[in-house]
């Protein structure tokens, strides 16, 4: 008989960290949860609601208006992983465009937002069996997690995969764009005040550069492993 474990993946953006958070939540039949979707929704919503572009944020406007916000996950059968609603809209697609990834890191600098987001993830992990990606993870959301892992990766081939993924789902890109994007929000992330990305004491850091997906899953299945005996 296995034991349910928490597994937190933190890291850089575009590590790759919910691809190989999707893979971990379908062979052990845990719930996925990637936080990074929340905070992008909450920044759809302040662009919806004009309380944030390139050049302002209200971000009183914003933190008054939290009660109105509501997200959920609903699990898509055929693409075998949970969609983003907000306010019971399907905003999987709006929330990856290059608009909301340019605003996402202010957004997710107030400390009323995290506490909110927070909150739902912990009661989304309460019964583990989980496996959540984020920046605070290992750190806020669950600093007793059985397994943590941090990924890094080169900002040229984040960039890279970042760049790839945006042709191929049609849209039109510009490469410097997003690795300046990537870099500046790697800048904010790492910085901010509350909950700054950090590598938790008891992570194992994962540079997957040069790492191929077949043998980070593997090596990582093996670490799951020895916490779930
Ligand atoms: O993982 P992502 O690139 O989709 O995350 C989008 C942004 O949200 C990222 O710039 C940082 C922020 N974020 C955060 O601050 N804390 C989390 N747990 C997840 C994401």
């Amino acid at each position: 008989m296995t034991k349910k474990i928490t597994i937190a993946i933190d890291g850089f953006s575009s590590t790759g960290k919910s691809t190989i958070a999707k893979q971990l939540a379908k062979e052990l039949s845990y719930i996925y949860v990637d936080t990074g979707a929340m905070y992008r929704a909450v920044t759809l919503y302040a662009m919806q609601h004009n309380y944030i572009s390139e050049n302002h944020f209200n971000s009183e406007g914003l933190v008054a208006d939290l009660p109105n916000i509501s997200l959920s996950f609903t699990f898509n059968e055929k693409l075998g992983f949970a969609e983003m609603f907000l306010n019971g809209i399907n905003v999987e697609k709006e929330i990856r465009s290059i608009e909301v990834s340019k605003l996402v890191s202010k957004v997710a600098e107030v400390s009323e937002i995290r506490k909110k987001l927070v909150r739902e993830q912990q009661e989304m992990g309460k019964n583990k069996g989980i496996v959540m990606d984020g920046r605070d993870i290992g750190t806020v959301v669950f600093p007793n997690a059985e397994l943590k892992l941090f990924m890094t990766a080169s900002a040229d081939k984040r960039a890279t995969r970042r760049y790839k993924e945006l042709l191929d789902r049609g849209d039109k890109v510009n490469y410097e764009e997003i690795l300046h994007n990537v870099q500046e929000r790697d800048r904010i992330d790492s910085t901010r005040k509350d909950s700054p990305l950090i590598i938790a004491d008891d992570a194992i850091e994962f540079d997957n550069s040069d790492m191929g997906l077949k043998e980070q899953f593997e090596r990582i299945m093996s670490l799951v492993n020895l916490k779930v005996q």
